[in-house]
């Protein structure tokens, strides 16, 4: 569904003084249809560039980026976005943030009402459809937020570190949430996180880049079988060898980064 090609995307420095800064260096990906890809990497090693690619906010300077083989080379309507610090609007309730982007695409009254309920009911937010954002918890404004992408069935959900700023607790559920979102619904997923443990649990595969200039280092395919349990990921057997393959290569960017 998505391919990236020999992508290299620089950015002109705001001083000219300062070298030109490369980004992302040969960058080659390709997500299929119905996967979960996760991609990990030090700061500013280039993760939420490459979602910015896809979803049509950048262009690449070299390289082509494609989805179902045609090229991205303007805003990507096929994309849902989600990032750390999405905020709902603070005047509509939860179930009217939900109806948003289908009011926006003249979805009639009842169907909206069907697809929302079932999506708020999904991720445990039935009795707070008419709360406002003010009184929900911040896990409860995440799933809203997650679930009001998820109304307007985009073909591929970028995620960017959605669950960074949870507590644990929460960020398990939302992750539990998540999966079980996902396996019913089967929808590609590009999913940026700086949790290891995290992007095991969910993913299909998970990719390791470099520091910046942002390369993709490795990549490790995820042979636990599904439905997975997010809750006790740790102890399948297949866990602690793949934590070490995705560290392996991490913790040798971290170091050089130390240095
Ligand atoms: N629009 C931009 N202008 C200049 N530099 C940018 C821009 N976007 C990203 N960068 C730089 O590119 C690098 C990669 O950024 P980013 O993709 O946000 O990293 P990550 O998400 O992996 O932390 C960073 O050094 C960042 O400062
Ligand atoms: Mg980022």
């Amino acid at each position: 569904m998505i391919e990236l090609d020999n992508v290299f995307r620089l950015f002109l420095p705001k001083r000219r003084a300062v070298d030109v800064f490369v980004a992302l260096e040969d960058v080659s990906l390709r997500v299929a249809e119905g996967e979960f890809v996760s991609l990990v990497g030090p700061s500013g090693c280039g993760k939420s560039t490459i979602l910015n690619l896809i979803a049509g906010f950048l262009q690449p300077t070299e390289g082509t980026v494609r989805m179902r083989g045609q090229p991205v080379v303007t805003l990507n309507r096929a994309t849902g976005y989600v990032t750390q610090d999405d905020t709902l609007f603070p005047w509509r309730t939860t179930r009217a943030n939900v109806e948003f982007a289908l009011e926006v695409r003249g979805v009639a009254t009842a169907a909206r009402r069907d697809v929302v309920e079932r999506l708020l009911a999904q991720v445990g937010l039935q009795g707070f459809e008419n709360h406002y954002p003010h009184e929900l918890s911040g896990g409860m404004r995440k799933r809203a937020a997650i679930v009001r992408t998820l109304a307007y069935e985009p073909e591929i959900l970028l995620m960017d570190e959605p669950f960074g700023a949870l507590d644990a607790q929460t960020k398990l559920l939302l992750q539990d949430q998540l999966l079980r979102i996902w396996e019913e619904q089967r929808r590609t997923v590009l999913f940026v996180t700086h949790d290891l443990v995290e992007a095991i649990a969910l993913s299909d595969r998970v990719l390791v880049m470099s520091r910046a200039p942002g390369r993709i280092l490795a990549e490790i395919a995820v042979d636990i079988p599904r439905p997975r349990d997010v809750f006790h990921i740790h102890s399948n057997p297949a866990f602690p060898g793949l934590y070490e393959r995705v560290w392996e290569h991490l913790s040798k960017e971290l170091g050089a980064a130390r240095a």
